[in-house]
This record gives structure tokens, C-alpha cells and sequence, in this order.
């Protein structure tokens, strides 16, 4: 049912706040404020080394990850697309935590990477949202999401969904190898808890959003730019773009513009410059000014703080709630999907049944 809304897609947007408050009430503890997985009978204390494999939006989601694994529980982290993991001879030792993130939990290729790892003896976790899937029935630790139903072909709650699940996973692995202390956790816990708020916040510039999609639909290429753990949402919003508006679209780390890339700029390629304020944001700002020097029209995405600071000069800027760095990824997803929604829109695509996708891909 879509209810008031045009497409399943917009509906899937707007639900998030309410989706991924739901998916956090079952890995956090507000009492006490601390992370508690929901099958907590199983020891990850012993776990040093994580791999993560996954495809499309699911493995953005587990690029984020990797720099949550990293920086909270210093674990090793190993990521790959699941087309290529599969058919690499990837080393894994015993200790080896093998995580695995799927939507649909049907995906052929993430599922033939699960059980080749089982196979080798790594203790499976998968980050799901159908608990009926075949990758939930075959892990050994289930960490469902709880975002309902996703018809859109463009996947938009299951992902935030996913991202709030490997916080808490993060945050729950860091516990276990003794990398925080309880004030830490019950930090983590409380940015967390804001998720929600602010993901409401971002969805309230929606009309400005679609207002500046003329901006966008006539571009025949479009750039995302982003650091650190926004570089995956760099990608992510390329990703949703291309699929569907059908506008080529390239994410890249900020940093990279310089080493290629920047050979591109000129007035008709719009760049998308993904930067909250905080430690990343002057190194990302020196970059989007090299692309504004060779005439390039930049849509900064950014709080009060970063567009007073380097709004100006761009084509637009769109205001984002001023967030810890750690639910950033979360809550700048939002502008990114409605941004693509409202291109699509004004282009007059199928948004929920793009061209050559489907919902679920079961063949390798
Ligand atoms: C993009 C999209 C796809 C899926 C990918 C993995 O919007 O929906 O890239 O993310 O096909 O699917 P799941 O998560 O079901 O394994």
C-alpha cells in the first residue's frame, strides 16, 4: 500500500525515522544505555578478524562498517563485493568472523560467499531483513533489521536499517574486546538514540530538494564527493541515481578527484559534495574548491556550520541537522535518496520498477 505517497520509493524514504527507531530499540538498551544484541548467548569476544561480503547498497552499508569495526573495536576488517570475494581465494584463519548483508537475504552471490566461509570454518553473521531468507536460516548469529517490507527496486530503509544494525554491532564488538569503557558505550548508545530525530529533520528539506532537481535531471553525468565514512555514501548516492534516473553518475573518495577524475569537470557535470562539519570537513572543502576553480557547479550537502562556512559560490546547498560523526552516514543518506527520487521523478522514469533491475538478483 502506498498510502498518500506517489511511489513505493518515497513511501520507503519517509519511513525511516520510524523503521530504524525500530531496528535500534532491539540492539539498544535505553535503561541502561548499552548495546545488546538480540542472540546474546554467543561470544564474539574471541573474534579477530572481521570479512564482510555483500553487493550494491548492502556492501556501501558494509563500507561504512569497516570504519565503525576499525576505529571502535580495532578489529581488522576485510570487505569485498560478493561477485569478486567469491572467486579470489580469500585467506581465512580461525578467529574469523565472516558478515554477511543482504535485503532480500537471497542475493546468489552473497549466499555462495556465506557458504564457501562456513565451509572454511568462519562463524557467520548476517545482517538481514527477510527472516525467512535463506542467508538468515544458514547464519550462526542473525541480526535482522527491522525495516518492513521494501517494494521499491532502489533500496532506501533497508539500508539505514542495515547501518544501524553494524553500529551496534560495532559498538557491541568493542565492549566484548574491552576497546570502550561503559561511558563510551553509553555514548555511542545516546548518538544513536538521536538517529531517528534527525533523520526527521533531513526529511523536512524534501520540497527543496525536489524543487532543485531541475538542476540535475538535464546533467548526462553527475560526480558525488565524499571522505571517510561518507565515501560510501558518495557511492550509494551515484548508485541510487544511476538506477534510476538512468543519469551516469560516479562516486569518488574527495581525495581522489585530484588523480583523474578532475579531468572531467567542466559547467555541465554537476558534483555533489558530501560534507558534515567536524574533522574530515576542511580536507573535503580544499577539494570541492579545486573543482569550483575549474568551473564546476557543486551541491554542497552540509550543516549550518559547513554552508555558512563553504556555501558559497555553489549552484545550491542543502542544511542537514548538525549530527555526531558517527550517524552521519545514516541521516546523510536521506538527501542523497531523495535527491535521485526527485531526478527520476522529474524525469519521468519508473522509480519503483527501473529498467534491467529486480528486486532480488538470485542468478550469479
Ligand atoms: C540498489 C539495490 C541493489 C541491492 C543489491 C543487493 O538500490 O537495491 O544494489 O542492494 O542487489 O541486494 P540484497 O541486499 O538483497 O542482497
Amino acid at each position: 500500500e502506498k498510502g498518500n505517497y506517489r511511489h513505493f520509493m518515497q513511501k520507503e524514504i519517509f519511513e525511516q525515522p520510524v523503521v530504524v527507531a525500530q531496528t535500534l530499540r532491539s540492539y539498544l538498551r535505553r535503561v541502561d544505555q548499552s548495546v545488546a544484541l538480540p542472540q546474546i548467548d554467543f561470544d564474539l569476544s574471541t573474534i579477530n578478524r572481521v570479512t564482510i561480503v555483500a553487493c550494491g547498497t548492502s556492501y556501501y552499508a558494509g563500507m561504512v562498517a569497516k570504519y565503525w569495526f576499525e576505529q571502535f573495536a580495532r578489529l581488522p576488517v576485510d570487505i569485498d563485493v560478493a561477485s569478486e570475494f567469491r572467486y579470489r581465494d580469500p585467506v581465512l584463519e580461525p578467529g574469523g568472523l565472516a558478515l554477511f548483508i543482504s535485503q532480500s537475504g537471497e542475493t546468489a552471490d552473497t549466499l555462495a560467499a556465506l557458504r564457501h566461509c562456513k565451509a572454511a570454518g568462519q562463524t557467520i553473521a548476517v545482517v538481514v531483513n527477510v527472516p525467512t531468507s535463506s542467508m538468515a536460516r544458514e547464519a550462526d548469529l542473525l541480526l535482522p533489521t527491522h525495516a518492513g517490507p521494501e517494494i521499491g527496486v532502489a533500496s532506501t530503509k533497508a539500508f539505514t536499517c542495515q547501518l544501524a544494525v553494524l553500529a551496534a554491532l560495532a559498538a557491541h564488538l568493542a565492549v566484548k574486546r574491552g576497546q570502550v569503557s561503559r561511558e563510551e558505550e553509553a555514548a555511542i548508545v545516546n548518538h544513536l538514540v538521536e538517529t531517528p530525530a534527525a533523520l526527521n529533520a533531513a526529511l523536512s528539506h524534501d520540497e527543496e530538494i525536489a524543487a532543485m532537481a531541475h538542476l540535475i535531471a538535464p546533467a548526462r553525468d553527475v560526480l558525488y564527493l565524499g571522505r571517510g565514512p561518507d565515501y560510501p555514501l558518495a557511492l550509494e548516492g551515484a548508485l541510487k541515481l544511476k538506477e534510476i534516473s538512468y543519469i551516469h553518475a560516479e562516486g569518488y573518495a574527495s581525495g581522489e578527484m585530484k588523480h583523474g577524475p578532475i579531468a572531467l569537470i567542466d559547467e555541465a557535470v554537476p558534483v555533489i559534495v558530501l560534507a558534515p562539519s567536524g574533522p574530515l570537513f576542511e580536507k573535503t572543502v580544499s577539494n570541492m574548491q579545486e573543482v569550483r576553480a575549474r568551473g564546476g557547479k557543486v551541491v554542497l550537502i552540509s550543516d549550518a556550520e559547513g554552508i555558512a562556512e563553504a556555501g558559497e559560490g555553489c549552484l545550491a546547498t542543502i542544511e542537514m541537522p548538525k549530527v555526531h560523526p558517527l550517524i552521519a552516514p545514516l541521516v546523510y543518506a536521506v538527501p542523497v535518496q531523495l535527491l535521485a527520487y526527485h531526478v527520476a521523478v522529474a524525469k519521468g522514469t519508473d522509480v519503483d520498477q527501473p529498467r534491467n533491475l529486480a528486486k532480488s538478483v538470485t542468478v550469479e
